[in-house]
């Protein structure tokens, strides 16, 4: 692997970056307690989550839009282009690397470069969750929020029920994909690095 430092997050990000998990955490412990409300216990008062949940929904759309014009305007967008000649073989590869290869110490396949920041899996899941489920999430919260611009009936259940689900299991989905990703940002030279680098801009 390279040992040359190199600058792969620019300022930008790294603010949009931190903005985007803290309010992912912010989301997701108010949309929890807004999920599991009881009448009597609440892990939050009720009106507060519905309160933090919609600021924080509303502040992560508007992050959302700066990123999206931000990474087409930079050249931060050449790394979440997929070539899709061999693609796939690049996906097994990497994914047979996290399975086997890193438990024997064999060195990663795609190592980090001023070219190339992301491995063939990264790259995915970055594409998915950033263009796919982000928006998914962001329309179906403000169909929640405005609910009369949902359809009434759709094949006899009601349109703001499927809104709602969809923006459920996105929510849980996109979950997950936190988890897992703050896992294998633990895969860097160190347990610590990736984190260090999202602060200090240098990988
Ligand atoms: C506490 C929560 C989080 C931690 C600790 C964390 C950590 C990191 C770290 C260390 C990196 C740099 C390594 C790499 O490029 O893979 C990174 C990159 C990234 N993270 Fe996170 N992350 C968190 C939450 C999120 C969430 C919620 C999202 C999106 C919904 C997200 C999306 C991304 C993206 C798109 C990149 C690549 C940015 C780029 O270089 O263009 N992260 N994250």
């Amino acid at each position: 692997m390279s040992e040359e430092k190199l600058y792969l997050y620019p300022l930008w990000l790294r603010i949009w970056h931190w903005t985007n998990a803290f309010l992912f955490l912010v989301l997701i412990f108010t949309g929890l307690s807004l999920q599991y409300a009881g009448i009597e216990s609440t892990l939050i008062r009720f009106d507060i989550a519905v309160s933090l949940h919609n600021i924080a929904g509303i502040i992560l759309t508007i992050s959302f839009v700066f990123f999206v014009f931000a990474n087409r305007f930079t050249s931060n967008s050449n790394y979440y282009r997929i070539k899709r000649k061999g693609f796939i073989k690049r996906l097994l590869k990497q994914f047979r690397y996290y399975t086997y290869g890193v438990f024997i110490h064999e060195p990663t396949p795609f190592p980090v470069s001023q070219k190339r920041k992301f491995n063939p899996l990264q790259k995915l899941s970055y594409v998915m969750v950033m263009y796919l489920m982000m928006p998914v999430i962001i329309i179906t919260g403000f169909a929640l929020l405005f609910p009369e611009v949902n359809l009434e009936n759709v094949f006899g259940i009601a349109g703001i029920y499927l809104t709602d689900l969809l923006h459920i299991v996105t929510g849980f989905v996109l979950s997950v994909f936190m988890i897992v990703h703050i896992y294998f940002c633990t895969f860097g030279k160190t347990v610590w690095s990736n984190f260090k680098s999202m602060f200090t801009g240098w990988h």
